[in-house]
């Protein structure tokens, strides 16, 4: 069976034009010459390229984009996978082999609204870094103010005591520029760390290995709680870390503090992950009391699905080499074939390979030696490109022309422009089909009749398919019986920390805290919806 550039559009572009302008022949003839003659001026190239192209041109991108596609069946085996590995992680016999590592986070008390109080979070999941005022109102309500630091890459890579020592310095200058310095109060804060961690309780957490490039020294099976309370300390900052969350247990969080059927958080930014909750009978690894509730949060740390290479059947060549070219070979498999770090990589590669093979941009084979521009180098193709393509309709390209001129493609066919998106919609709906058949798993899994899952992260929030691709097959795979929905709110991954902290205090745990809390009242709400498209912008492999 061969593909046509027909057929590459078929769904929104080719369909109505071909439509329309039959419609417009059968009505008249000459107005039906009319719009094919302003159909050629319009498109001209598509006029002429179509012509040239060899049908056995099209068979060999078709192999290439087959390479892509999981069937149902597919994302059912992998599902029953998903499943067994889900298992190892929480027996104590298999726990130290498996894959999934399903961390209890002693996260057991889910918010219902009424918290209240003034937190300071500090979110660190990516190259951005962000500092938070959260005042929790009680009624859902939270007002924040925010501010977003960048982690510079030295950083991100050096000594471990620089990067803590670089975060309580963005807290001290947050805190100075909000007055919150030497107020005499000792703010509790809640500290949303986007990393695989062994918890041992609710403020206390072993780094079990970097992920998303960072690689810092000294710090992987060390206390992070500790490492960032001494840093804080350092700089005499009037601040106690009394709850560390991964980002998925503070999307969670922060969406189950307005929606209390919230039972499941995802991410799909930088990096992936999710994280439910779950009985504690099912939790072998607990180690813990068993008082009510009986039940914790699960870090899945999902991203690492895979890494033992029981994900290989789906694996293609493309995912093979952005794993090798990483800076954690054979870890995260399942990450790096969903996640915002490393999309745009993945499309790079399959250019380049379509290029090689003469199959793409036949009229730039002068620029083929060019190996400065961004097509050639690792990187180079950026994840918010693979949306900006998607974001096209019609026959003008405009934004992928954009994009192609950036990456060093001058003057790109029509041919090319609808072939470079149709790559880019096989890769992230992929991307979208295999995270929703995770998260079928977990909404089946979960129990309950309505299950609100809270999601977040650039690539979710920006792409414009993500979402639909990934609920158009959990629509298949979520038992009939289940109704589900995706929530996401702003700020979910910060606001979860405190509340997390705030939901601790009403547990009647966390006294110290409460009296901490009780400050004077402090509200400014400004959040500067740049910094969210900036954090998207740095996203690349
Ligand atoms: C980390 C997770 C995190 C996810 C999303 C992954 O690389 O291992 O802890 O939740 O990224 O930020």
């Amino acid at each position: 069976m061969s593909l046509n550039i027909a057929q590459i559009l078929h769904d929104d572009l080719i369909t109505p034009m071909v439509r329309k302008t039959a419609y417009g022949l059968a009505t008249t003839c000459i107005l039906g010459a009319a719009v094919y003659a302003g159909y050629c001026v319009a498109a001209p190239e598509k006029h002429i390229i179509r012509q040239h192209r060899h049908p056995e041109l099209n068979d060999q991108i078709e192999k290439v984009v087959d390479s892509l596609k999981i069937t149902d069946d597919q994302l059912i085996h992998i599902m029953h996978i998903l499943e067994e590995e889900m298992s190892a992680g929480l027996s104590p016999i298999t726990h130290k082999q498996a894959t999934v590592k399903m961390f209890p986070t002693y996260v057991r008390n889910i918010p219902n609204g009424t918290e209240v109080g003034q937190v300071l979070a500090l979110d660190l999941g990516g190259t951005n870094f962000r500092v938070l005022l959260i005042d929790l109102r009680g009624n859902a309500r939270v007002e924040l103010t925010s501010k977003i630091f960048v982690i510079p890459q030295s950083i991100m890579i050096g000594d471990g005591r620089h990067l803590f020592c670089h975060l309580a310095e963005c807290l001290y200058d947050f805190m100075l520029k909000e007055n919150l310095l030497r107020t005499g109060i000792c703010y509790p804060l809640g500290f949303t760390f986007s990393f695989p961690c062994r918890q041992e309780g609710l403020a206390s957490a072993r780094l079990t290995s970097w992920t998303k490039g960072f690689s810092c020294s000294g710090v992987v099976n060390e206390d992070v709680v500790k490492l960032l309370q001494e840093a804080i300390n350092e700089k005499g900052i009037n601040a106690k870390c009394v709850a560390l969350v991964n980002d998925t247990v503070g999307t969670l969080m922060a969406c189950a503090y307005k929606d209390p059927a919230t039972a499941i958080g995802l991410i799909l930014g930088t990096g992936t992950n999710a994280c439910y909750i779950e009985n504690l009978d099912k939790v072998g690894t607990w180690n813990s009391d068993y008082d009510e509730p009986k039940q914790v949060i699960i870090n899945m740390e999902w991203g690492a699905f895979g890494d033992n290479g029981r994900l290989n059947l789906i694996r293609t060549k493309y995912d093979e080499e952005v794993d090798l070219s990483s800076i954690n070979p054979g870890k995260q498999i399942f990450e790096k074939m969903i996640s915002g770090m490393y999309m745009g990589e993945i499309v790079r590669l399959i250019i380049l390979d379509l290029l090689q093979q003469e199959l793409l941009f036949l009229g730039h084979r002068d620029t083929y030696g060019d190996y400065k521009t961004p097509l050639y180098n690792r990187g180079g193709f950026y994840t918010k490109f693979v949306s900006t393509v998607e974001t096209d309709e019609g026959i003008k390209f405009s934004n992928t022309r954009r994009v192609l001129e950036d990456i060093g493609i001058h003057n790109p066919t029509y041919d090319d422009c609808a072939i470079v998106q149709h790559i880019c919609r096989q890769v992230s709906k992929r991307a979208a089909r295999l995270a929703g058949a995770g998260l079928a798993v977990l909404v089946n899994r979960i129990g309950k009749s309505d299950v609100t899952v809270g999601v977040d992260g650039s690539l979710y929030r920006y792409h414009p398919r993500f979402k639909r691709n990934m609920e158009r097959c959990m629509e298949t795979l979520v038992n009939k019986d289940v109704k589900f929905a995706l929530e996401t709110i702003p700020d979910a991954s910060g606001i979860g920390a405190a509340v997390t902290a705030a939901a601790e205090c009403r547990s009647g745990k966390g006294a110290a805290m409460v009296a901490c809390v009780a400050g004077k009242p402090y509200l400014v709400n400004s959040i500067v919806s740049d910094e969210e498209t900036a954090d998207y912008e740095k996203i690349n492999s």
